[in-house]
């Protein structure tokens, strides 16, 4: 299936310049939505993911039914005051200043082999941040899952080492 078709593209948002890409249009297409899932339900078992991460908002959307299908659990990466329970935090650059990710400190266990799975890679900041927090549990990071990746973005350099697997570029 041709998936790039299903992006809608947004000109000048959410700023001017951008041009957004909207994953809405593969989700509301069940066909393309379901072929998005197991494309990626398909790489995390080459790869033997034992548990899924995700980074919210976006990343629930994607890696929720994948974790469902593979019947392993999901772990959420969260904005922080999102989680209720002991939270361990990442910082990750922005265009002007940081921004933090939490996981719970529970949510992985030393030696599980956990794929991260977000609809978009651009900066990596997001994943970068992502591994830091799964590392810090002692999870090993076995792969990266995107729908898009933007590849003029470069955010393939902050993910050395890491095997990734991405759906669509720009
Ligand atoms: C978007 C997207 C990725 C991240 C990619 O999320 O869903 O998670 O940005 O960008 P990066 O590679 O430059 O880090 P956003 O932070 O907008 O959060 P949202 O999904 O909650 O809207």
């Amino acid at each position: 299936m041709d998936l790039k078709q299903y992006v809608t593209i947004v000109e000048d948002w959410p700023k001017e310049g951008i041009r957004f890409k909207d994953i809405t249009t593969i989700m509301d297409n069940g066909p393309a939505y379901k072929y998005a899932v197991d494309e990626i339900v398909k790489y995390a078992k080459e790869v033997g993911a034992e548990v899924i991460v995700g980074p919210e908002a976006r990343g629930f959307i994607i890696g929720c039914p994948v974790a469902y299908a593979l019947e392993v659990g999901f772990a959420p990466v969260r904005k922080p005051g999102k989680l209720p329970r002991e939270v361990i935090t990442a910082d990750y650059g922005l265009e002007y200043g940081k921004d933090t990710l939490t996981m719970h400190k529970d949510a992985i266990k030393p030696g599980q082999k956990v794929l991260i799975v977000d609809d978009l890679l651009a900066t990596g900041g997001t994943v970068e941040a992502t591994v830091n927090l799964i590392q810090q549990l002692g999870g090993e990071v076995v792969g990266a899952a995107f729908m898009i990746e933007l590849t003029y973005l470069d955010g393939r350099d902050k993910l050395k080492g890491i095997d990734i697997r991405t759906l669509i570029s720009y």
